[in-house]
């Protein structure tokens, strides 16, 4: 969307995580929470991103080097919400356009609802749009106060409400869309008069109003999206919430999920229609799974693999690094790490890349329509020729090649016979 800018706050300690990590790279299903949301701001194409950073800022501004491009500010004092957004100011003179707000540690919050909000606010013409949701459970999260009009009037936090305000269901998901003039001059006026003693954004809402500041509020999808991630509980809740999710995705696009209570499957997992992942499988981010596959019971795919259509991955099967072509087979007892695996092979119970050295990991390549016999070791760097043929329990040493169509057996491994 045009003329639009994103902030991200993240400054925050996360004391309650009691860990050397700062609280945004905590990984939710597999991925840092902070990549959640810079993941959403790049989705809705937001012109740039700041992200502002305070405890441990150190350790974040190495981890964001890898990625996308994005500036970071510091907040030097943790004095609240409203003053991390205050350091950004500096980024944004003359800046004449709207500002996307969100918090590092919401990585429920969802992409149809920012963009919801985001077109809301543009349509609306509003000065501020706020993002809620409705909760059976809203104790902890700020409450939306709204006057007789049924119009808001203002964000009250848990530890300030009185008894009405706690029954209030609606609650503030902490995503806003600001006229970014409008915000920052509204800052200035946020004072620290609440229990915590910060300076809240929330108290920005009453300061618009007064202002007589259009605010309008959007309704997220789903209440779950204000969750916001402050402990090691929390994240196993994130954590289950977002695995839900990913499963419900891939079953809606035509994958058969047998069993989601035993099924881990990580954020970034493509899929393709008619597989079928059985129960105890954990499939991590980035695995890309082609049609009519089969994967597990008792299945792990660790990240950088990417299977073609029809493969079947059975069960205390472990493949890493890998790319397995169409219509092979891995069904029993595998570790299969940095190898290529090409079309309709077939892999014994019990086979074993030994791709690591102690120094170094190597790769395995095995030739379309091999066959490797049960127990066979593969120890890498090592080519196995295509339709070549491994006796059960061999051991394959590095680089010694197995000719196309040879048959190899023995510890070590010697051609038994050739094509
Ligand atoms: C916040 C909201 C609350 C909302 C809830 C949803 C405020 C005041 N309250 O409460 O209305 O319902 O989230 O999850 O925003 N931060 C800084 N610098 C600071 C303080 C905080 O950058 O000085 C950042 C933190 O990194 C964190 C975020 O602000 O990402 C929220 O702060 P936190 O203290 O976790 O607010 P909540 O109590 O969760
Ligand atoms: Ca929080």
């Amino acid at each position: 969307m045009k003329n639009i800018a994103g902030i991200i706050l993240a400054a925050g300690e996360g004391t309650r995580m009691k860990s050397a990590l700062p609280k945004v790279l905590q990984k939710v299903s597999g991925k840092p929470m902070l990549e959640y949301m810079l993941g959403l701001l790049q989705q809705l194409e937001v012109k740039r991103c700041v992200v502002v950073l305070g405890h441990q800022a150190q350790m974040v501004k190495e981890f964001l080097k890898g990625g996308t491009k994005v500036k970071t500010v510091r907040q030097k004092k943790l004095l609240g919400s409203a003053d991390a957004l205050w350091q950004a100011k500096s980024s944004f003179v003359n800046f004449k356009g709207h500002l996307l707000v969100v918090y590092g540690d919401t990585p429920l919050v969802s992409y149809p609802s920012l963009k919801k909000l985001l077109q809301w606010h543009r349509s609306s013409g509003a000065t501020c749009s706020i993002l809620t949701a409705i909760s059976k459970n809203p104790t902890g999260f700020g409450r939306i106060v709204r006057g007789e009009d049924n119009r808001v009037d203002r964000i009250v936090e848990e530890q300030d409400a009185d008894t009405y305000e706690k029954a209030i269901g609606e609650i503030n998901v902490n995503a806003y869309c600001f006229k970014a003039r409008e915000l920052f001059s509204a800052l200035k006026e946020v004072k620290p008069n609440n229990t915590k003693q910060e300076y809240y954004l929330t108290d920005i809402i009453e300061i618009l109003i007064k202002r007589k500041a259009k605010v309008e509020t959007i309704l997220a999808q789903d209440e779950n999206e204000a969750f916001g991630v402050n402990s090691r509980r929390d994240l196993i809740r994130a954590n289950a919430i977002i695995n839900r999710r990913n499963i419900e995705e891939l079953i809606s696009s035509g994958v058969t999920v047998i069993d989601p209570a035993t099924t881990y499957i990580y954020t970034d997992v493509k899929i393709g229609r008619d597989s079928v992942i059985h129960p105890h499988t954990i499939i991590e981010g980035g695995v890309k799974i082609g049609r009519e596959c089969q994967i597990g019971p008792f299945a792990r795919l660790r990240s950088g693999c990417v299977l073609e259509d029809e493969v079947e991955i059975g069960n205390f099967v472990e493949v890493v690094r890998s790319k397995v072509g169409l219509g092979s087979k891995i069904k029993h007892h595998s570790y299969i790490g940095d190898a290529t695996v090409g079309k309709a092979v077939n892999i014994g119970a019990g086979t074993i890349t030994a791709n690591y050295d102690g120094q170094k990991k190597n790769r395995t390549i095995i030739g379309d329509g091999a066959f490797i016999g049960v127990g066979t070791i593969l120890i890498a760097p090592l080519k196995i020729g295509k339709r070549a043929v491994t006796g059960a329990g061999s051991v394959v040493t590095k680089d010694k090649n197995v000719p196309a169509g040879a048959t190899v057996v023995g510890v070590p491994a010697k051609i038994l016979k050739k094509r």
